[in-house]
């Protein structure tokens, strides 16, 4: 046992999280093999819990007695937290991820009334148009050498566009609101230019809502406005653009993350990839096991218990903060069997959590299955003979305890499928 590994005074074992998330996986593993309930250490000396099974995890989310506003925080409300603790930014913020009961349900009421399954299957033809034309322009990105970075030239790409165009964001408004929301998930800027970018970003949607105001459209954004109008007790303007950014956010990064990952999955392991060659119907599987074997958010900070609460026989006092750790769930071999550590496509899926569960799922989940399965099926479609253009163990992780993925995924495409 490590120093890191320590028990601490409590008799749980800690374990300090690298806030550069250089290993994600050996960390859940550790994560794991310390228990069901670990100590974390995060920087800044603050330390939070950890519930690093499944059906536990499952079981607290669900719980009454769990919160998610950072006001049950003991430590932030005895003014213990300072405002320039580099996690700030994904705790102290006031929107439905940090709402609960009726304020939770008032404000994701109107984007799920809006953005409905019927909605999400409109926008199929658009991201199918959208990933062609990635494609058809990804050979004029290849380097000296012919590697193209695909986290970049495609995996990027893709959900910014399509989002942007759901949400109605105009076209001289994207580069800003791209640069901004990059800035979301740094972790390595200063207190002020992470200030400085939270207000550009609200300007910048404030001005999108008051265009969409003035020239509604068939985006998500004028739906919002006209549901606003109807019911105008149901959002504040304010509320309307944290809403926004809250989806734009979440929606991007992540979904980002999910293409990179299962890329780099398929491609070192081409005993699955060969699977899907022909078969259309194993690109959903493929989505699904990459959430479960590579959870784009590796850990999600955090709930509170609004009591003492005991979870498997260790009690967790009122007021701490419980990260959850969606990267050491995907392999509990409780939930998913002795080779939960294995990316195997054709697996038995049982259910996974990378898009949380209860009152606080993913709200995007549709969306982010239906462009992921489109940005693969494609890919590998247009470019059968693609492989990676770097040795798979030297590609640089996102430096994020958050967000799990790779920096850069340089790929060979090879001679395109006529
Ligand atoms: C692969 C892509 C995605 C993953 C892995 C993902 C994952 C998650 C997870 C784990 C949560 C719950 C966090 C928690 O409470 O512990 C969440 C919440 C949320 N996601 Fe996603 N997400 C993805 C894509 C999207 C997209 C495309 C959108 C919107 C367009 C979106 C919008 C949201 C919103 C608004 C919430 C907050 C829901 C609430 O608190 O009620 N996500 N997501």
């Amino acid at each position: 046992m490590t120093a890191e590994q320590a028990p601490s005074t409590s008799g749980v074992p800690t374990l300090a999280l690298d806030p550069y998330g250089r290993d994600h996986q050996g960390e859940a593993a550790t994560l794991r093999g310390l228990g069901p309930v670990v100590r974390v250490q995060l920087p800044g000396d603050v330390e939070a819990w950890s519930v690093t099974r499944h059906d536990l995890l499952n079981q607290l989310v669900m719980d009454p007695r769990i919160s998610k506003d950072w006001h049950n925080w003991g430590a932030m409300e005895r003014g213990e937290i300072p405002d320039d603790w580099p996690l700030i930014g994904m705790v102290k913020v006031t929107n439905m991820v940090t709402a609960d009961g009726a304020e939770h349900r008032r404000l994701r009421k109107l984007v799920s009334q809006t953005f409905t399954a019927r909605r999400v299957e409109d926008l199929r033809p658009g991201t199918e148009e959208i990933v062609a034309n990635l494609l058809d322009a990804l050979p004029s990105h290849a380097d000296q050498d012919g590697t193209v970075d695909l986290r970049k030239h495609f995996a990027y790409p893709v959900p910014m566009q399509v989002i942007s165009d759901l949400f109605g964001i105009p076209d001289h408004e994207r580069p800003e609101l791209r640069e901004a929301v990059d800035k979301i998930f740094r972790s390595d800027l200063s207190p002020e230019v992470v200030g400085a970018n939270q207000i550009a970003v609200y300007q910048l949607l404030a001005r999108v809502v008051e265009l969409r105001g003035k020239e509604r459209g068939d985006d998500l954004t004028s739906a919002l406005i006209s549901a606003r109008e109807a019911e105008p007790d149901a959002l504040t303007q304010e509320e309307l653009v944290g809403t926004l950014l809250v989806m734009l956010s979440a929606g991007h990064e992540t979904t980002l993350s999910l293409i990179v990952n299962a890329v780099r999955a398929l491609l070192t392991h081409p005993d699955q990839l060969a699977l899907t060659r022909g078969e259309e119907d194993m690109w959903p599987a493929v989505v699904e096991e990459t959430l479960r074997w590579e959870a784009p958010i590796g850990n999600f900070p955090f709930r509170y218990p609004t009591e003492d609460i005991e979870v498997a026989g260790i009690t967790i006092p009122k007021g701490d903060p419980i990260m959850a750790p969606y990267s050491a769930v995907g392999r509990d071999a409780q939930q998913h069997g002795p080779d939960a550590g294995s990316f195997d496509i054709a697996r038995e899926q049982a259910r996974h959590l990378a898009f949380g569960h209860g009152a606080h799922a993913c709200l995007g989940a549709p969306l982010a299955r239906l462009e992921g399965t489109i940005a693969l099926r494609e890919l590998f479609a247009r470019y059968p003979d693609m492989i990676l253009g770097a040795v798979p163990g030297t590609l640089e992780p996102v430096p994020s305890m958050f967000s799990n993925s790779v920096t850069t995924l340089p790929v060979r495409l090879g001679r395109p499928a006529s």
